[in-house]
This record gives C-alpha cells, sequence and structure tokens, in this order.
C-alpha cells in the first residue's frame, strides 16, 4: 500500500490542484488530500466551502479521500500512519520554499518523505490567488477552475 496526503490550502482548488490530484493518485493507492491552514496566508473560502469543493471534484477518484487537519502537516502524517506527503512545484519560485518546508518536515520527522510532482506546464502559471483576483476584478475563471467549482464560485461562494 503506497498511501500519501497532498496538503494544501485549495483556496479554492484550481486545475493545477486538480490535475496533481488525479497524477498522483494513479501512482498511489490511497491519496489523502488534506485541506490545511497555512499561517502565511489568510483564506478566502472557510474550511467547509474548501472541502466542498475538493469533495465534488474528487468524486470520480475512488482512491482519494478529502481531509482536514489544523495543526503541524508531519504530526498528521503521523497519525495517519502516512509516510508519503506528495507535493505540487510549478517553477523555480516556489522551489526555495517548498525545498525549505520538505526539510523541515524531514527534521521533525525523518521517516516520512516528500515527494514532488512536477506541474502540467498547462498549469505553472496557475494559483489560487491569482484565480482570486481575477474573480474579485469581474474576470473570467471559467478555463482556471474545474467547472464544478467554476459554478460553485458563481452561484454560492460570491467574493464579498
Ligand atoms: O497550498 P499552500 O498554501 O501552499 O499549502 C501550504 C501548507 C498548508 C501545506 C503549509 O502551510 C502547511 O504544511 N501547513 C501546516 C502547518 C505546517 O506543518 N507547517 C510547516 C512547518 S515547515
Amino acid at each position: 500500500m503506497t498511501r500519501a496526503i497532498y496538503p494544501g490550502s485549495f483556496d479554492p482548488v484550481t486545475k493545477g490542484h486538480l490535475d496533481i490530484i488525479i497524477r498522483s493518485s494513479k501512482i498511489m493507492s490511497q491519496l489523502t488530500v488534506a485541506v490545511m491552514e497555512n499561517p502565511r496566508k489568510v483564506a478566502t473560502y472557510d474550511v467547509e466551502k474548501r472541502i466542498e469543493m475538493l469533495k465534488v471534484v474528487t468524486k470520480p477518484y475512488k482512491n482519494v479521500e478529502v481531509d482536514y487537519y489544523e495543526g503541524l502537516l508531519i504530526d498528521y502524517a503521523h497519525q495517519k500512519n502516512v509516510d508519503i506527503i506528495v507535493k505540487g512545484l510549478r517553477a523555480i519560485s516556489d522551489f526555495e520554499f517548498e525545498f525549505q518546508m520538505a526539510l523541515v518536515n524531514q527534521k521533525l520527522n525523518p521517516a516520512i518523505e516528500t515527494l514532488f510532482m512536477m506541474t502540467n506546464s498547462k498549469y505553472s502559471y496557475l494559483s489560487s490567488s491569482i484565480v482570486k483576483e481575477i474573480a474579485a476584478l469581474g474576470g473570467d475563471i471559467s478555463s482556471l477552475v474545474p467547472p464544478e467549482v467554476h459554478a460553485m464560485i458563481v452561484s454560492n461562494f460570491k467574493l464579498d
């Protein structure tokens, strides 16, 4: 059994995130997509909405579950008895911080490995912040987020 956790703030989940979920779920027997708090960011969508969006888009993938954890990623992985963390890497700009986090997590628990998956080049420019900025200024985000998420954002979850 290769079980992994794909953590993130998913605020909201983008097509880039979903691409990493689909590709890593093909490699892992079980993938937990974990909504977590990023202390460096203030979330736009509350946890319930972020989970709801993720559950809808991951429904077709039977070995993918969605969960939430408040606390250290490494403690969550230990509690779930999972020893692989999957992270998506977009560009050099992601690397420095992700490298630091992977090394800190390795220091905290050397039994848990961080594996990096390169972004699909189609989505290398994409981030949740960019999606929110475009949406907040009235732009079209339909090509940036999964269709279900687009529908949820425009119907229920309008940005204030
Ligand atoms: O999608 P993001 O915002 O880049 O995800 C970052 C996240 C949530 C994975 C990261 O902030 C995180 O691991 N948060 C949990 C707290 C923690 O373990 N911090 C890392 C110490 S190095």
